[in-house]
């Protein structure tokens, strides 16, 4: 059961904690680019149709074998790349494994997160006030379907434009946990046997619910079509456009109020079960946004023709009306100061958030002087604590995972 108690109410909120500052690159190294050649018979082309050249090409697989050179870590990169994607090693970026392998570490499931004390409160008639339920409802209304988003654009528009197969093993990894995240919520909807058509049509039906999904719904749109390739100058810009508006907007700005709501209610005692839900997601959340900012700045770097004027003020514009829609968001599922909190205070938290975002991704701060009122949220985010915190349910999935041929 999660413990409140292990949160600092003073804590303090590096703008750019080592998790989340942009991963210093490292040169390829030669070292890195040796592995054992192949035996002849595992080298030899196979023969491939010719409706599949198209395909092929797109996903940098030979349609023929060309030549029998081995992949190097020169040859890799985060866009356009050419090198064969099915080879995952010589890496070229160790931090997107090594956010894999976190990411592992940190499985967990919404089963495991003890309900009963929710759904006894839920049903009580005045455990929470009118208040209270909104934003438990609102919540889960936009995150059941808010997740589901972001699962489909990894899959449908970012996954064969990153041509990287280390960042697409994570990306493999964030896809899955997208899943669990909208399980959890489908759980927690259930558990406290809530009207779903409700909850999960607030995305059509509930104006600030369905602005912030459709704000990027537009962006999948853009990529998702099969015919879609990059390549050109407009065609990678509609890639970065693409990652700023899921990796800095969706997820790392249209998620902090519902998630401080939450696990606000949840510092009061209150709804704990579906705090730590929302505990658990957050954590995860955290190093998708770092991931995402990573793959960002490499592209970046890698083309630093696609980082014109236009597309700076284009990302900076993306920010702050992501920003927009999220006040927007917290003045309406708090018309009234609730849990500790009002919308003003969340306005300048989302604005603290927003200059986070700015600047993990090189722009500069738009709202001078905002500071962190919900300094709590930090720890909560913060991965150090994560091994604590993870402890006997990774100890768990290690025994549970593991083989008996007895
Ligand atoms: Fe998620
Ligand atoms: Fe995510």
């Amino acid at each position: 059961m999660l413990s409140w108690e292990d949160y600092s109410e003073d804590a303090t909120l590096n703008p750019l904690t080592a998790a989340e500052a942009p991963t210093i690159l490292e040169e390829p190294s030669a070292l890195k680019a040796q592995p054992e050649p192949l035996p002849q018979e595992q080298i030899e082309p196979a023969p491939i149709a010719a409706a599949t050249i198209e395909t092929a090409a797109q996903l940098a697989i030979p349609a023929e074998k060309e030549s029998y050179q081995r992949v190097t870590v020169d040859q890799k990169a985060m866009i356009n790349c050419r090198a064969d994607l099915n080879q995952l090693v010589p890496f070229k970026y160790d931090w997107a494994w090594q956010k894999y392998l976190d990411g592992c570490a940190n499985h967990w499931m919404p089963q495991e997160v003890n309900m009963t004390a929710d759904i006894a409160l839920w049903k009580s008639e005045d455990g929470l006030s009118a208040d209270e339920r909104t934003i438990v409802k609102r919540n889960l209304g936009f995150f059941s379907t808010a997740d589901s988003l972001v699962a489909n654009n990894l899959v449908l528009a970012i996954y064969r434009l990153i041509t990287n197969p280390e960042c697409r093993q994570y990306i493999l990894r964030q896809a899955f946990e997208e899943a669990i995240h909208t399980h959890a919520y489908q759980y927690c909807i259930e558990s406290l046997g809530m009207d779903e058509g409700e909850i999960f049509n607030m995305y059509h039906e509930v104006p600030c619910v369905a602005d912030k999904a459709f704000w990027a719904l537009k962006y999948t749109n853009e990529l998702s079509d099969p015919s879609f390739t990059t390549g050109t100058l407009e065609t990678d810009k509609a890639l970065l456009k693409n990652l700023i508006a899921y990796y800095c907007v969706l997820e790392g700005i249209f998620f902090y109020c519902g998630f401080t709501q939450i696990l606000s209610m949840g510092r009061r005692n209150k709804m704990t079960g579906t705090a730590e839900q929302f505990q658990y997601i957050l954590r995860d959340e955290s190093m998708h946004v770092n991931f995402g900012i990573d793959v960002i700045n490499q592209i970046k770097l890698e083309n630093p023709r696609l980082w014109d004027e236009q597309m700076q003020s284009l990302a900076r514009e993306m920010i702050l009306d992501g920003t927009r829609l999220e006040v927007a968001y917290a003045r309406d599922t708090m018309p009234r100061g609730v849990l500790g909190m009002n919308a003003n205070m969340m306005e300048e938290y989302l604005q603290f958030i927003a200059n986070r975002r700015m600047a993990q991704i090189g722009l500069s701060e738009p709202f001078q002087g905002a500071k962190n009122p919900f300094p709590w949220m930090s720890e909560i985010m913060d991965l150090k604590k994560e091994k604590n915190f993870f402890e006997t349910r990774v100890t768990e999935y290690q025994t549970g995972g593991a083989l008996s041929w007895e």
